[in-house]
């Protein structure tokens, strides 16, 4: 099967579309056909050598897909052969077929086309788990930096769906007003004063932030929190080093919570596949979250991608095409 290799650690350049072994499906896995596969930043740190997939994982980039059930592995039952689906992988993607553990595949969701749906499942496990760990609940003030990109985008609307008032950030003008238009109380350049603008925006202070960011932001989301407030850590755009005096979270009674989706074991990502299903797919079905903007490329085209995604200029998802359709 034709796959995207890193042949080594380095820049886009690095990726090379090669002949590889085409995978079999194991006990309790799926096969699946690839149509398309999202693009997202852990890839970039993948390619860099920065992210290295976890045990057992396939060492070809890409964390999720939409294609078509190829062949089933023993004691899997429910998929047919040819089903259209979506799944979320701990690596693979950006190749024509990839095997999964059969929890982590699911019907796609109602409202997209199939191509469109390869670029839903990451973002939508990492944005429900994660505001299920900060415990973010209707009436309460929501914060996420980067209201534009894949995982913002996304948290901007299922927050305002979970009933949040929710404020972000973006870099320019005109994803200021794509965050709004998604449904952001607020949107805030974060080339400005971006946290005396949140202060402005809240009276008692913010009570969730999914922190995409790390150290550079660490003291500013500290002073934001509200009494009880919470933050989740999910990367590090911003460093990964800071210094922290404890009597800080004692004097709100502050929380600090941190998770890796891709690090999860197979039954943990099976439960969030289940509550995805259960809970997003309807929202996307009934329009209150659309689809977020996407760009695709060839398979082919993946360095282009991935120098795309790198260059911060795109909105919404990229996705690459692997199949005609
Ligand atoms: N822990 C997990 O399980 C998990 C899972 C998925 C993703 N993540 C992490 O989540 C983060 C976002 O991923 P993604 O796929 O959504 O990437 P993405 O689409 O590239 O989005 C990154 C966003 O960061 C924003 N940004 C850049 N510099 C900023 C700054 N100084 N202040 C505020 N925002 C800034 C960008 O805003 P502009 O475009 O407006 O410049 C962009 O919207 C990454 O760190 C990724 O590793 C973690």
């Amino acid at each position: 099967m034709k796959a995207v290799v890193a042949s080594r650690p380095g820049g886009p350049d690095v990726l090379e579309l090669r002949e590889v072994e085409a995978p079999s499906p194991g006990l309790g896995e799926v096969a699946i056909d690839v149509l398309g596969a999202g693009v997202n930043r852990a890839d970039l740190l993948q390619r860099r050598g920065h992210y290295p997939p976890p045990p057992g994982a396939s060492d070809i980039i890409g964390l999720e897909v939409s294609g078509r059930v190829a062949e089933l592995g023993a004691a899997v039952d429910g998929w047919t052969v040819g089903e259209p689906c979506v799944a979320l992988l701990a690596g693979g993607g950006y190749a024509e077929r990839v095997v999964v553990p059969a929890g982590q595949v699911l019907s796609p969701p109602p409202g997209l086309d199939l191509l469109a749906a390869a670029g839903v499942i990451e973002v939508a496990a990492t944005v429900v788990s994660n505001l299920q760990l900060g415990r973010l609940r209707s009436g309460e003030v929501f914060l996420v930096h980067g209201g534009a990109g894949g995982i913002g985008s996304f948290a901007i609307q299922y927050a305002k769906a979970l009933g949040a008032t929710v404020i972000t950030t973006a870099g320019s003008a005109d994803k200021l007003i794509y965050c709004r238009l998604l449904g952001a109380d607020h949107a805030i350049s974060y080339r400005d004063d971006w946290p005396a603008a949140v202060r402005a925006a809240t009276e008692g202070g913010v009570d969730v932030v999914l922190d995409n960011m790390g150290a550079k932001y660490l003291d500013h989301h500290l002073d934001l929190l509200a009494p009880n407030g919470r933050l989740v850590i999910i990367g590090f755009q911003g460093g990964t080093t800071a210094t922290l005096d404890l009597r800080r979270l004692l004097a709100k009674g502050t929380s600090i919570a941190a998770a890796s989706l891709r690090a999860r074991p197979a039954s943990e990502k099976s439960a969030i596949c289940a509550q995805v299903a259960a809970e997003v797919w309807p929202l996307l079905g009934d329009g209150t979250i659309r689809p977020t903007e996407h760009r695709v490329y060839p398979l082919a085209e993946a360095a282009e991608a991935h120098a795309r995604l790198e260059s911060g200029d795109h909105t919404g998802k990229i996705i690459l095409q692997i199949a005609s359709s």
